[in-house]
């Protein structure tokens, strides 16, 4: 019988949070850890909230099956669409979400001009709207949704020259702005890190939240004694081709591993 402890469960629409569970491996490495892909329905900036919180009904449902202990949306999308009505349906879960991290941006900008590249649900989202209110008071917040983006992250192109005009198209009229901190609001977008580096001046900032997700869930995990000490590993699934997924796991994942079918 299978005595493995039970895992933290992640789900994004596709490969993005991947940037997440890396930060989850390396604050909590002995942690067991079930990751799950919803690419048969990304991406999810373009879709309707109903149909994001039925997906993560449907998700939730199938990572709590799997023993999941907690649950860790690595999606801004879906936070904002869902995050709410999944703590109404599992109060004694703990569930952590993700969100465009206004606050640490309006902290470091020093020009007061802050960018947001995220998608269209999250930038349209009443929670996007509320962040904003909350933390961007004194400074100026442009935001740039990035249609196209997540799929070419989803095939692996993460530097070819047409993702590299995409982006310059979006990035160059922020700079122009006096923009000089800039927020990745999606978890896909880790991952182009080194080519926005490459497209932007040595002093801009670019900020994602990744990290901070891992040091949250890590708190609430240790206040809620759900840590383990315990040999860990990772399983993957995908509600698309398993293949496609494996494919790109050892480019956005580091490692080969095998990938299941959710048929959820
Ligand atoms: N990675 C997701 C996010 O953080 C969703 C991207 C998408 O599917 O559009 O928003």
């Amino acid at each position: 019988m299978d005595r493995c402890p039970a895992p933290i469960g992640v789900f994004d629409s596709g490969v993005g949070g991947l940037s997440v569970l890396r930060a989850i491996r390396q604050r909590l490495p002995q942690e067991s850890l079930l990751y799950l892909a919803d690419s048969a329905h990304v991406p999810y900036g373009e879709k309707s909230p109903e149909y994001i919180r039925e997906r993560c009904r449907a998700i939730a449902a199938f990572l709590l099956e799997q023993g999941a202990k907690a649950l860790v949306l690595a999606c801004n999308t879906a936070t904002a669409a869902g995050i709410n009505e999944l703590r109404e349906l599992y109060p004694q879960l703990p569930i952590i979400g993700m969100e465009p991290a206004v606050k640490p941006a309006a902290l470091a900008t020093r020009s007061g001009v802050v960018g947001v590249l995220a998608t269209t649900g999250t930038l349209k989202s009443a929670r996007f709207a509320a962040l904003l209110d909350r933390f961007a008071t004194d400074i100026r917040v442009i935001t740039q949704p990035c249609p196209g983006l997540v799929e070419r992250i989803e095939a692996g192109d993460l530097c070819s020259a047409q993702t590299r005009a995409m982006l310059a198209g979006w990035v160059e009229p922020l700079l122009a702005q006096g923009c000089d901190t800039l927020i990745l609001g999606c978890t896909h977008y880790p991952f182009i890190r080194p080519l926005l580096t490459e497209l932007l001046p040595v002093d801009v900032r670019l900020i994602d939240t990744g990290a901070a997700v891992a040091r949250h869930l890590h708190e609430v995990m240790a206040e809620r004694h759900l840590l383990v000490a315990a040999e860990a590993r990772q399983r993957f699934y995908c509600s698309s081709d398993p293949q496609r997924m494996a494919r790109v796991l050892p480019i956005l994942w580091g490692e080969n591993a095998a990938v299941e079918f959710f048929a959820g």
